[in-house]
């Protein structure tokens, strides 16, 4: 069947995935590889930026994101899983886009502004140049693939935009070489975590997708709930309530509007709707972290996949480069 096109998109190798990565990332890019040509890359090169003195992890956390990568669903005979800095193209590609791009982008991006706002400044030395230059490498991941579409969450949209433009004034020195990429924003709903904020590691609030089911459970249980029903009969606020979102994530919508009016009028207790919702969320994510369980027991097979990946991806960037070199006149051609 025909391809509507090529996919790139990636990850920082930060730590292990949760049910938020799996509902609001994974799953639509499981999903997209029918339609599309896929390639989805650890970027490793990424998290330095942030992260440059502290890299002893790193071998661990890129072999876990795949782990979690290929329970969820992301498939290595369909997609190429591959780690940034086993291409060094892109650091080529990195190189050569820098000097097309002016300063002045980089320093008004939104994502610079935060990060410098909240840099954990280890030797007061101030922000680095490779953090300022984030923007340009993601370009660089992105084009060396030629990719058209980039599934990403709302929070890249000034990378993509700057990628654009990037492609744009490179166009036009150097010839119609890339095309430019669209991103595509996955229609989401935010998962709470457990405190009922969104579910992110640096709250403490996630369940992982590494988790057993005791401790999805244990979680569960702890899970903050309407602080105004506090015994059984008091009536209660679902739409206000994290249990309630997991009822509707995972659980049927005729069995969610049962809840809501047990809720509602004081019947149903917490700790029985707690359970359910235990329950209906490990009937659904179960075989996503069974499979996690397997794969991190076969850590040879998950070197193997990264492996095959780094041949095909350097396969294609190399091409892209030769293409580039030329057009620049670069290496004496
Ligand atoms: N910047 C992205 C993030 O933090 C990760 C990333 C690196 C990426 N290269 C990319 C995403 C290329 C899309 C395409 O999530």
């Amino acid at each position: 069947m025909a391809k509507k096109g090529r996919i790139l998109s990636g990850h920082r190798p930060t730590g292990l995935l949760h049910i938020g990565h799996y509902e609001g990332t994974l799953r639509n890019w499981a999903a997209m590889q029918d339609d599309y040509e896929c390639f989805f890359e650890i970027a490793d090169w990424h998290a330095l930026t942030t992260g440059f003195d502290e890299t002893d992890q790193m071998p661990e956390r890129i072999e876990q994101l795949a782990v979690d990568w290929l329970a969820s669903g992301l498939d290595p005979d369909r997609s190429v899983l591959f780690v940034q800095s086993q291409v060094m193209e892109h650091a080529e590609l990195h190189l050569l886009l820098s000097m097309v791009t002016p300063v002045s982008w980089l320093e008004r991006c939104p994502t610079y502004k935060d990060q410098i706002a909240n840099l954990r400044d280890s030797d007061g030395a101030g922000p680095g140049h490779g953090l300022l230059g984030y923007p340009v490498l993601q370009a660089a991941d992105i084009i060396i693939y030629k990719a058209n579409v980039v599934p990403v969450g709302e929070d890249q949209l000034p990378h993509l935009e700057l990628t654009r433009e990037i492609v744009r004034r490179f166009n036009n020195f150097f010839g119609d070489i890339f095309p430019e990429p669209e991103a595509l924003l996955s229609a989401f709903a935010m998962v709470p975590g457990t405190d009922g904020r969104k579910m992110s590691k640096s709250y403490g609030n996630a369940i992982n997708l590494a988790d057993t089911p005791d401790e999805v459970a244990k979680k569960m249980k702890s899970m903050f709930t309407d602080p105004e029903k506090q015994r059984m009969g008091d009536p209660g606020h679902p739409d206000a309530c994290p249990v309630y979102s997991y009822h509707q994530m995972y659980g049927d919508e005729a069995r969610c509007a049962e809840i809501k009016a047990g809720c509602e009028s004081g019947e149903l207790g917490c700790v029985v709707c707690k359970g359910e919702a235990t329950e209906k969320t490990l009937e659904a994510l179960g075989p996503v972290m069974q499979k996690r369980h397997e794969l991190a027991g076969d850590l040879g097979y998950v070197r193997g996949v990264l492996a095959e990946g780094k041949e095909k991806a350097r396969e294609v960037a190399a091409a892209s480069m030769d293409e580039v070199r030329r057009a620049m006149h670069l290496g004496g051609i």
